[in-house]
């Protein structure tokens, strides 16, 4: 099935998903990939001869014209799914009406604590012992809907936000290319 997939980032879930997708007997395509920004990410996508699209909020005169050009962008590659990974922009309702229940983004906490752009920092900065990582359908809320898949991992008395986030990080890439795998199956 094809995908599309949004990164704002260094894409190390991007990497992931390629990287399985070329294993036999994948369900999914890449088919595409869409940044907020000239992100390091979008290499992946460029070494791997797929197709990418910068839609910078800049560009455009407000942010639902940004938001209706992400959805053309995603329209173009008619995907069956969209996976969020990393991409760090909330986008309005025009995206969610037109694929609903068809995006699927990935945090790193275990939902609903620590919802938002920082919960690694708010874990660690809250001082809990375990947190861990989160797939989830996107709705119309920040990091609020259904999950699909969680794991949790402790928390070392030596973590800081980087090696808590690239632990965090290596579960998020195994558990979204499961997820990804069954959707799409
Ligand atoms: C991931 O931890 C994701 O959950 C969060 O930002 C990180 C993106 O990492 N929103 P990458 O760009 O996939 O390496």
């Amino acid at each position: 099935a094809p995908i599309v997939v949004l990164i704002s980032g260094t894409g190390s879930n991007l990497a992931a998903l390629l990287d399985a997708s070329r294993a036999e007997g994948s369900s999914y395509e890449i088919v595409g990939v869409i940044a907020d920004r000239e992100a390091a990410g979008l290499a992946h996508a460029r070494n791997a001869g797929i197709p990418t699209e910068v839609v910078r909020l800049k560009d455009f005169p407000d942010r639902d014209a940004w938001n209706h050009g992400v959805r053309l962008a995603v329209d173009r590659f008619a995907p069956q799914l969209i996976v969020l990974a990393g991409f760090m922009k909330l986008f309005g309702p025009e995206l969610l009406e037109a694929y609903p229940d068809r995006i699927i983004n990935t945090h790193p906490a275990l939902l609903p604590s620590f919802p938002g752009a920082h919960g690694v920092r708010d874990a660690l900065a809250y001082g809990v012992r375990v947190t861990g990582a989160t797939v989830f359908v996107v709705d119309a809320g920040i990091d609020t809907g259904r999950i699909l898949a969680q794991e949790a991992l402790t928390i070392l008395p030596e973590d800081d936000e980087t090696s808590l986030h690239e632990r965090i990080k290596a579960i998020e890439r195994r558990m979204l290319v499961d997820v990804v795998e069954q959707l799409t199956r």
